[in-house]
This record gives structure tokens, sequence and C-alpha cells, in this order.
């Protein structure tokens, strides 16, 4: 209800103060209309989204801009707000302003789907993780992965996502690899900005995060990463400057880490020098739940916005702004990018209405998606496809792969339907860090595709009876998986539960043994060399046993490729063993009082990046590292060759190839461009600076054309501070693999 309304509808029993009224009431309510009615000048959607929020700014009292700045709370992490009964079940809710109508701000976390639709009795669809997406190196199934996320926001009742995740995998053991876009910053940069810009298109407000250099979950809230500026710039930073530059997304999530000293929520270089200043960007900072340490340090950085509660910008803020502590054109600038980022994507012009989740859609969607995003790793003596006709029996064993696939754990969480698969129906609840499987079935996927032949499973918990099995098959099929979450890192990239033991006996049993691993981070294979096939299907999200099926059995061509390396062992990782937090960096679990230690600051420790600008591949690179599988890798069912590069150079380079199927089968190839740069420009060996993915029948050759972006052919010079083209020689090789490169052409660039 508007003021007038409000007013009216309260003073009517006493008509003498009908005058009063028409005295109190501003101009506009004598017009006939409410400052919050779709008259009120900031309703005008043909004004730019910086002048309609300049004009909200300008009606607002102290009060309602602060109650912008911050959240209402969440149980255990923040002291709770009364007014968090409105929110809509997400994870963060900002009171609206309707006298103005500013509707809340509903957000949700949504990495591979919406979060807690369990609890709230709605319904999602989980998506193949984000790695998974990052495998497709598909910028049109990106989009499509964001525009279904938005739309199941929307339906559910959400203006906001905080999905987006896009850290590099410097440190691949982090337990939230599955919800990142893999190790190279091109990549990934321009992946989460194809989700992006699906989901602002969608009429609700994007969000990348965790911004920057949070790669290790051990710690988060206490450690302090020591990086130096180029090597952040050109890799960590790069992602999300490409991501952002390419979808004008509306928000960016700062991280829980410090950053060369300073917290990423307080940190003026990452903030204001590099964000908002060097990148233009336009729309608001928050903190990451309880990323927040100070009112006027973390303001004067540049953050926006607190999340969950207001133990800092709330009424701390406003009395700091009350005795100047915080300039009020701070607060005023923080409010507009907020206001502006509402105009600018269309949350409040067009609000969300709830509405059935299109359910039917959403398994195609997934479906068609993990298609695309399942590697084929191995393929010896053409094991697969599979020929369904051949087939008398199969032995399926491992990995609860007679009811379910797994799925990454913590914040990115979606709920399955009808609960967790490997419990009682209704008993699975997805509590925070259960390991949740979803109820699609390899077991029934398999029996689907070949109705004739004898398809029996074996859990694998007992090596000897799943040898057994396998022994009796003619193919045996064993799901291995490795779970991961927010909250925690893997020990070692070694599969757990002596899974390695089992596959082991599994292909002495039979020479026909396939391994489909379900995982969030690569995986070290002791017995790559004793196994036939390997498919990679990641954690594929709700269809995925449907997937995995239509790529054993040759309904799908795999085309994914590997956006981060598999190494041999963890002892070839930059850092061997990940640097543990010592006990008072961290607090206890079931801590109530763990909130006010986290806000007043843990004492820090140190992780330090060394390998400057060798992250991933360009580590194993530069060191001469042998790989397991290296970035770029993934077979198909048919064969590519590469031939006749040409490449032509003036305001940006052009490269031109000859990519032919040289199989027998349909297939879609991504080929991708490295570039060596001059020996000046001390860069590891290559770096990805283009791909496209070219579909091609049996026999059909296609002329590509790749246009190099100079951008990615620049370092970060640190002493002008900015991107630079080096005079000198580049060399772009092109191939399948980052390690596959048949072609080479070299041009010198002034
Ligand atoms: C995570 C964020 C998430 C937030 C809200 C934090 O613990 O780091 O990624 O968006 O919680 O659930």
């Amino acid at each position: 209800m508007n003021l007038h309304k409000y007013l009216l509808r309260t003073l009517r029993p006493a008509a003498g103060l009908a005058t009063l009224v028409i005295i109190l009431l501003p101009a506009y309510a004598q017009r006939g209309s409410g400052p919050g009615t779709p008259s009120a000048p900031w309703m005008n959607s043909s004004l730019s989204p910086d002048e309609r929020a300049a004009l909200v700014v300008k009606e607002m009292t102290l009060d309602e801009k602060v109650s912008l700045l911050h959240g209402t709370g969440m149980a255990g992490l923040s002291p709770m707000s009364p007014l968090a009964e409105k929110s809509n079940g997400g994870a963060g809710y900002v009171v609206g302003i309707p006298r103005l109508g500013i509707p809340a701000i509903q957000m949700s976390d949504a990495a591979y789907g919406v979060r807690s639709s369990g609890e709230n009795g709605r319904y999602s669809t989980a998506l193949p993780d984000d790695l998974a997406a990052a495998a497709s190196w598909d910028l049109d199934a990106a989009y499509e992965y964001g525009a279904l996320i938005g739309r199941e926001l929307r339906a559910q009742g959400y203006n906001m996502s905080l999905g987006g995740g896009v850290n590099l995998a410097r440190e691949p053991r982090n337990g939230r690899t599955f919800e990142y876009m893999g190790e190279d910053p091109v990549l990934a940069g321009k992946m989460v900005s194809q989700v992006m810009r699906g989901e602002q298109a969608q009429h609700v407000i994007g969000d990348i995060k965790h911004y920057a250099l949070n790669d290790q979950e051990s710690g988060r809230n206490a450690v302090n990463v020591n990086i130096d500026k180029r090597a952040m710039r050109e890799s960590d930073l790069l992602a999300f400057e490409i991501g952002l530059r390419e979808s004008n997304v509306a928000a960016v999530m700062c991280s829980y880490n410090r950053m060369n000293g300073d917290f990423a929520c307080e940190n003026k270089y990452l903030l204001t020098d590099v964000l908002k200043n060097d990148w233009n960007f336009k729309g608001f900072v928050l903190s990451d739940w309880q990323g927040t340490h100070s009112v006027a340090k973390a303001s004067a950085a540049g953050l926006d916005h607190e999340e969950p509660g207001e133990i800092f910008y709330g009424d701390a803020m406003k009395k700091a702004v009350e005795s100047g502590t915080v300039p009020l054109a701070e607060v005023d600038d923080h409010v507009h990018r907020i206001l502006r980022s509402m105009f600018a994507t269309g949350v409040i012009d067009d609000p969300p209405r709830k509405s059935v989740v299109d359910v039917v859609r959403g398994f195609e969607v997934a479906q068609k998606l993990a298609e695309q995003s399942i590697v084929l790793l191995k393929n010896g003596g053409a094991q697969l496809p599979l020929d369904a006709s051949k087939l008398r029996t199969i032995a399926v064993i491992g990995a609860h792969s007679d009811v379910g696939m797994l799925s990454g754990g913590g914040s990115a969480q979606v709920d399955p339907p009808g609960g967790n698969a490997i419990m009682p129906p209704d008993e699975g609840r997805t509590t925070w860090q259960a390991h949740i499987w979803f109820p699609t079935s390899p077991l029934k996927a398999i029996r689907a595709r070949v109705p004739a032949a004898k398809v029996e499973y074996d859990p694998g918990t007992d090596f000897s009876s799943a040898a057994a099995l396998a022994k009796t098959a003619d193919v045996a099929i064993v799901f291995a998986e490795q779970w991961e979450s927010e909250g925690m890192d893997l020990e070692s990239l070694s599969l757990p539960d002596r899974q390695d033991d089992l596959i082991a006996k599994v292909a002495d049993a039979n020479p026909h043994t396939i391994v489909v691993l379900e995982n969030g981070s690569p995986v070290t294979m002791p017995w790559v060399g004793q196994v036939a096939g390997i498919l990679e299907a990641w954690y594929p999200g709700t269809r995925g046993a449907d997937a995995v099926a239509s790529v054993l059995f040759g309904d799908v061509n795999p085309s994914a490729k590997l956006p981060i390396t598999f190494p041999k062992s963890d002892a070839d990782l930059p850092h061997p063993t990940l640097v543990k937090p010592p006990k008072e960096s961290t607090t206890e679990s079931g801590d109530t009082e763990a909130w006010k230690k986290i806000a007043k600051g843990l004492p820090a420790f140190q992780v330090t990046y060394v390998e400057g600008l060798k992250v991933g591949y360009k580590w194993y690179n530069a060191e001469r590292k042998d790989v397991l599988f290296p970035f770029g890798y993934g077979l198909s069912y048919t064969t590519y060759s590469y031939s006749s590069l040409k490449l032509t150079s003036g305001k940006s380079v052009r490269l031109s190839f000859y990519l032919a199927n040289t199989g027998t089968r349909a297939g879609a190839e991504i080929a991708e461009v490295y570039a060596v740069l001059p020996a000046s420009a001390a860069e590891p060996p290559k770096r990805l600076v283009g791909w496209t993915k070219v579909k091609l029948d049996p026999g059909e050759s296609k002329d590509v054309t790749i246009e190099i972006d100079p951008w990615y052919l620049s370092i970060f010079n640190v002493d002008p501070d900015a991107w630079q083209v080096l005079p000198g020689q580049y060399t772009f090789l092109v191939g399948g693999s980052s390690r596959s490169l048949p072609l080479k052409a070299s041009v010198d660039l002034k």
C-alpha cells in the first residue's frame, strides 16, 4: 500500500483531518499518484538504470538506504531479524521499500540448479555441475544452462541468483572445484559470462563469485593468500574480468579469504582499484555469508552490501554515517549500485511470478547438457560404443549405480525429487554435506538399452564378488565416485574407499572393463592401463544415467574436452600438500558464538602462490611434467584431421584451417588454439586463446576461421598497470587438445 492510501485509510474516520492530510502529503501525492505507483518518475523505463536509481536515492531516508545494505540474518551465521519471515526461503532476503515501489531482493543459491527446493516444498532441475558445463566448451549450452536456472528461480519467486562460481582451479583438491569452471581464465570467463547472460535475460540479478582467490575451503575464513599482481591479473582475476565484461552481470560476491593482507570484502585493490575503477563495474558487491568484517574500512574499500545479516551494515553503518566516519556519499553510491542493478536486470519492471517449474523441459535440458559434457577419456580397442545387438551379459558395479548418481554438496546442493536415492523413500533429506544421490539409475538406463541381455548389479563392496560377476560378463562397467562439497577439501585426488583396488580387481577379471567416473575434481588412476574405457561423467545432474547410457551405446558421440588437467599424482601439483589452517584459525562445529569470532576476523595463516602464472596446464607444461590426461583433451567415436593453417594479422590475428571428420560417425570437434608469446614476455609455454566447436558428418571437412582477441595475447604489465601486447614473434598452435596441436604458424606483432 502506498503512503497516500495508507494515510487516507487510517484517517478516514476523522473527517476533520482531511485538510491536514492534504497539507502533509508531498507534491506527488497531490497529483494523485504515490511514489511507489507506476507513475513515479523512476518507473519510466525509457530512462537509463542510472537515471532511475538516482531519482530513487533522492527520495530515500537514511534508514531506507541502510535497509538496502544488508540481509535479514541467517540462523547460526548471524542474528535473525523478525523481517526475515518474509523471506522466500532462499539464502538471502533484503527488505524492499514499498513506499517507493522497490521490491525485496530474494536471493537463492543456484550453482547447478536452484537450492532449497526440498525444504520449501518446491522442485528444481539439477543440471550437470559447473565444471561439467565448462567441459562442453559450448557457449550456447552455457547460455541455456543459465536460462534454465533463471526461469526456475523466477518460477520459485526469486529475483537474484547466487551462482556464477568462477574461481580458477589453482588447488584442484578444493571441495568446490565442481562449482567452478576449470583452470583456464579464458574458458572459465567466457563460459561463466554466458551462464550469467542466460540468467539475466530471464530478469533475475546474476552474481559472479567468489571474488577472489578463494581456492581452498580449509580455513577459508582466515587464510591469507599471497600472490603477485601480474599472476592474479592474468589468471584468477582475468576469469572474473572476462565474465563481467561479456555479461554485464549485476552483482559480484566477494570471498571469505584474505588477499595480500586484507580480507577480500575489505580489499581496496580488489573491490575499488580493479573491479570498480579499472573494469568499470557498475553493479554491486555483496559479501559472502559472513565475509564482512568492518564498517568504515569495508565501505571505503568498495563493499556495497553485507550478507547474511547486519552485524556491520545495519545500525553500525547508520551511526557511522551520522558520526561522519562513513561519508553519506559513499552510502549513496552503495545504494545507487543496488538500485541500478535492479532496474538494469528488469526485476523492478518485470518481477518474478510464481509458477510451476517446467519439470519436463528441465529433464530435457539437463540430459542434453550432460550429453555435451561427458568426456571420453579412454577407448582401447574401440570398446565403445557398446553394440546392443551383440551383448548378452553386462556387469554393472559400484557407486550405488543400481539407484542413482552423485551430486556435489554445500550451498550448491540441489534437492533430488523424492529425496536421496540411496535412502528409503522420504527419509533422504538433503542436510548440509550429506552425500546426495539423484534417482537416475545407470542400471535401469543400461537395461533399457539391452532388454534381451542379462544386466546384473554388484555393489562393489566385496571385491571378489564384483570380480566374479565381471568374469561372467561380456562387459563390466564400474561406476566410481569422488564426493566433494563446500566446507571441505579432498585429502588427495585418489578415489576414496579403495575404489582403485575394486577397479583393478574387476579389470583383472574382465579385459572389457569400462569405468564411469562421478566426481567433482580430477582423480588419479593407477589402473588406467588396465581398463578398456573411461568416461568422465562429472556430477551429471538429474538425467545423468540416461546421458551416460546415450554415450555408452553411441546415440551420442562424445564431444566434450577436459577444462582441467588430470595429473598423475598429488606430488605433481604446484602444492603437493594442501596447507591446513592451525586450530586458532578455525571454529568448532556446534559453536554458537562462531559467527562473532568470524566477524572479528580469525587469525590469519599463509598460503603463497609461488607458482604465480603457472595455473593448471601452464604449470605442467612449464615444469615439463607428464600428465594423466591434459587440459583440452577428450576423445570421440570418430576421428578428425587438421590441415592447411593460414594466419592473417591486422588489428587482430585470424587463423583459418581445414578440419575433416575422417571417421564413420557424425561428430562435433572442439578445435583449440594456443599461443606461444615472445620470450620477452616470460610467460608459461602456451595459453589458450580461442576455440570453436565444429559439427561434421562422416567424410565432411570445413574451412574453420577463428579470430583471436588481442587481449588474450596480452600480458598484464604491472609498471604501467595495464594490458600490453609485447612486440615480437607469436606462434599459434591448433589442434584437439593442449598436448596434441598438429598445426603451427607464427607472426611478428609490433
Ligand atoms: C557460500 C556462498 C553461498 C552463501 C549463501 C556461503 O557459505 O560460500 O557461495 O552463496 O553461503 O548460501
